[in-house]
């Protein structure tokens, strides 16, 4: 039987563009998602879907079986993913994964305490192959969410950013290395600091989708008490508040704007641009 590369978060932004660049490469594709039956009704990216709930580990063993490389994802949002990470890393090792491919985040190697540096540091004490990929945010974050709607909404966007500056990176350039350490050669035990290739403050983010739509847009920068009015107010859990604040005074504290070789190391080609991307976009925003 041909090995199968297991993609966790198949039905996602990263993991469903890793499926569609596997797929097209003809590897033997097994996308996981919670409802397999909707996946495959809709997507073009894997060969298969299985069930599969990182809250459920029942689901671990159908989805692992015969699979010799694994795409691994955090279950989004969860500020503990490290406790259903750890025993799927466990199952992996028992059923024969020789590589992971671990999504994490830029960063996260100087915070111990982050439970994505347990995952990290779980999977290189467990003998499998290990890749590790620390995106910075992705410029998807600007197009979608609640920063999209309200851009399209009112012509601005407010985040507690003051004027940091961020290297944001395309979604899509983290799943073409993503799909190039799963079958390419040389990544296993290494780490890569994924980025775009400049760092923009978000004034600089709204004059570029200002000049892409030919509607004005404008950037209002929040103090902490405001971003969690407005956060609450959108309807985001108390805890989701306080992460998501966390993250800004990361932000704000410069570490967001360091710009990394790492994609053009990878795939011998820069990363896309912001412009290029908003060009692309530029519907999301009308
Ligand atoms: N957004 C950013 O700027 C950023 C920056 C750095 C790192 N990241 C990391 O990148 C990762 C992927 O981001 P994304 O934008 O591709 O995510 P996304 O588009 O929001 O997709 C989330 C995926 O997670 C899956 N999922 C949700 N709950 C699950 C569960 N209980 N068990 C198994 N799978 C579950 C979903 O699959 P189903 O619903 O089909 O089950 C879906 O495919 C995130 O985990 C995040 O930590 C994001």
């Amino acid at each position: 039987m041909t090995s199968k590369i297991l993609v966790l978060g198949a039905t996602g932004t990263v993991g469903g563009e890793v499926a569609s660049l596997l797929a097209r490469k003809g590897f033997a594709v097994r996308g996981a998602t919670r409802d397999p039956v909707a996946a495959a009704a809709r997507s073009a990216g894997a060969a298969e879907y299985v069930e599969f709930d990182l809250e459920r580990p029942a689901t671990f063993g159908a989805a692992l079986a015969g699979v010799d490389r694994a795409f691994l994802i955090a279950l989004p949002g969860d500020e503990h993913s490290d406790r259903v990470a750890l025993p799927l890393i466990d199952a992996m090792k028992a059923s024969g994964v020789r590589h992971v491919v671990n999504l994490t985040a830029m960063g996260t190697e100087m915070r111990e305490d982050f439970a994505l540096r347990k995952i990290e540091l779980h999977l290189e004490a467990s003998g499998l192959e290990f890749t590790h990929l620390r995106p910075n945010w992705f410029m998807q974050v600007i197009a979608s969410g609640s920063v999209g709607t309200s851009i399209r909404a009112t012509g601005t966007f407010m985040l507690p950013a003051a004027e940091a500056r961020i290297s944001y990176i395309d979604a899509r350039d983290v799943s073409a290395v993503a799909a190039e350490a799963l079958c390419g050669t040389g990544h296993a035990g290494r780490a890569y600091t994924l980025t775009g290739p400049t760092a923009l403050d978000h004034h600089e983010v709204a004059t570029v989708l200002s000049e892409v739509t030919g509607r004005p847009i404008r950037y209002v920068p929040l103090d902490e008490a405001q971003a969690r009015t407005t956060l609450g107010q959108a309807g985001f859990p108390p805890e989701w508040v306080e992460r998501l604040i966390t993250f800004y005074r990361l932000i704000r504290a410069g570490l967001c704007a360091p710009v990394s070789p790492d994609v053009v190391a990878v795939l011998g080609r820069p990363p896309s641009g912001f412009r290029q991307f908003a060009v692309e976009h530029a519907s999301a925003w009308a």
